[in-house]
């Protein structure tokens, strides 16, 4: 061992690709880091990599005890490792030479129910624990990730400095990380970004399939379109890329790369999270359900290959071919009903985040995470700015349709939304995020909705009883006699 200023500032385990990109943006702000993974080579990979890139302070450790000492103290260690077992393995072989005082922070997708365990579990060995969001890709660890670290709040005032220098910089708005809370939340925080971002690509996808399918925009037209939709409302890291990717040629074959891609969503699981958490929480979220149910029909490649071949005289094909398209009017329609189905995709994430942080008191600043999308994340948009400057109005906002600001936005856009999601209806085009957006709005701005002749069905069959709009009290009615005598 040597003496403290040979010592890391901080240890890393875990180099798949995030965790080597993590380590070599710390080192590259300043801070000496260790580094350790139990398949040897990555560390040497990692050391390599740390030299080319500058001769940046990476030191590699093939054992995990030398590692952990390596470190000074308290001695705090990032682990991002897979989620689930692989991160209780770690912390397993990690703790037994850590001590009092000593930190683990997981980076990884974890449920955050895990965080919470793990965290209780530490505590009793004297030990600090975060569970800690990080979003970005792999380009984002390496130059700036939005950072969301939740638990101890010792264990993250202890490297607050690391954290404020490694994550995204936005200008006039700051690094993109903030304390989040106790327990799990940085975690659940995490999970709702990316309920979000599943809602995101589910609109973009839609809006690229209207334009496709309807519009019939070649992919060289959509990419100056997805391009000149990121110059306005619409700037962000996913309108970017997908304005990129109608760019990009087959390598294999003729034509574009973006055709030859098999029509089939893969999914880690924190999207499917979402939506359970939603349930679970009796928030509505349908935009991201949406988005999660069209990754499982997508999944069905084969059935809906013999689906289209039993319903192909369904006489759609007619309509697409022959219908008159104003190009021009239906991209400035679908950017509307893009942007004001994002609006309504983005409250009901954040009312997730707020109905959780009241069921376990961790206090969340709806705001504040809002800012610290702003950069790094794959959500980031120049969108979440105002989402912010709506919650700093009003911490309170019941829902983000009714800012002033908002509600405008929609308004001035419903009327393009409305033409778009009926003409995809109409054409046999699914817009399902847009429809579920849509249908979201219109019920939310509805002061009296179906629900009584609901509520009168569970009386009728159930005596579930019913509230009066003219008295207070549960009410229940004979239904059943009072319709035999009505039928006398
Ligand atoms: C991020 C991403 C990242 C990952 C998603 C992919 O914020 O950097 O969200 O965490 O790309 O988890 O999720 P699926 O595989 O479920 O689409």
């Amino acid at each position: 061992m040597g003496s403290a200023d040979t010592l890391s500032r901080i240890g890393l385990a875990g180099l798949a690709v995030m965790g080597q990109n993590l380590a070599l943006n710390i080192a590259e702000k300043g801070f000496p880091i260790s580094v350790y993974n139990r398949t040897t080579s990555k560390v040497d990979e990692t050391v390599e990599r740390a030299r080319q890139e500058g001769n940046l302070p990476v030191r590699g450790f093939h054992d995990p005890r030398s590692f952990v000492l390596s470190i000074q103290k308290p001695r705090v260690i990032i682990v991002l490792v897979k989620a689930g077992a692989p991160v209780d393995q770690t912390i397993q072989t990690l703790s037994v030479h850590m001590e009092k005082g000593d930190c683990v922070i997981d980076g990884g997708n974890e449920w955050y129910e895990n965080t919470e365990r793990r965290e209780k579990a530490m505590s009793e060995l004297s030990l600090l624990y975060l569970g800690m969001g990080v979003s970005g890709g792999e380009e984002g660890a390496r130059h700036g990730p939005s950072l969301m670290p939740g638990g101890s709040f010792e264990a993250y005032k202890n490297i607050e400095d690391i954290l404020l220098k490694v994550a995204a910089q936005v200008p006039d708005s700051g690094p993109c990380v903030t304390y989040i809370g106790k327990g799990g939340s940085g975690n659940f925080v995490k999970m709702v970004h990316n309920g979000i971002e599943y809602g995101d690509m589910q609109l973009i996808a839609e809006a690229y399939d209207v334009l496709k399918s309807i519009g019939k925009l070649s992919n060289s037209e959509l990419h100056d379109v997805f391009a000149e939709w990121n110059q306005g409302e619409l700037l962000s890291f996913l309108i970017e890329i997908t304005a990129d990717i109608f760019s990009i040629k087959d390598d294999k074959g003729d034509g574009y790369l973006v055709d030859k891609v098999l029509d089939k969503t893969g999914m880690k699981g924190t999207g499917k999270w979402t939506v359970q958490q939603a349930a679970e929480l009796s928030v509505a979220a349908p935009t991201i359900a949406a988005s999660l149910d069209s990754r499982f029909l997508s999944g069905l490649k084969e059935e809906r290959v013999n689906a289209a071949n039993v319903f192909k005289h369904g006489g759609l094909s007619g309509i697409l071919s022959n219908q008159f398209v104003d190009k021009r009017k239906l991209i400035d329609d679908v950017r509307q009903a893009l942007y004001a189905s994002k609006i309504c995709s983005y409250a009901q994430g954040m009312n997730l985040i707020r109905a959780k942080s009241i069921e376990k008191g961790w206090d969340l600043k709806l705001g504040e995470l809002a800012r610290i999308w702003k950069g790094g994340c794959i959500i980031r948009a120049v969108f979440l700015d105002r989402i912010k400057k709506a919650y700093d109005r009003n911490p309170y906002l019941a829902n983000l349709l009714i800012d002033p600001e908002f509600s405008k936005e929609i308004l001035d856009r419903q009327a393009a939304w409305r033409r778009v999601v009926s003409l995809a209806i109409n054409s046999g085009i699914t817009t399902p995020g847009m429809c579920a957006s849509l249908a979201y709005f219109d019920t939310y701005r509805r002061g009296r909705l179906p629900a009584n002749l609901v509520q009168s069905q569970r009386d009728y069959f159930g005596a579930h009883t019913y509230e009066r709009i003219d008295a207070s009290g549960a009410f229940h009615t004979e239904w059943f006699k009072l319709a035999k005598k009505s039928k006398m």
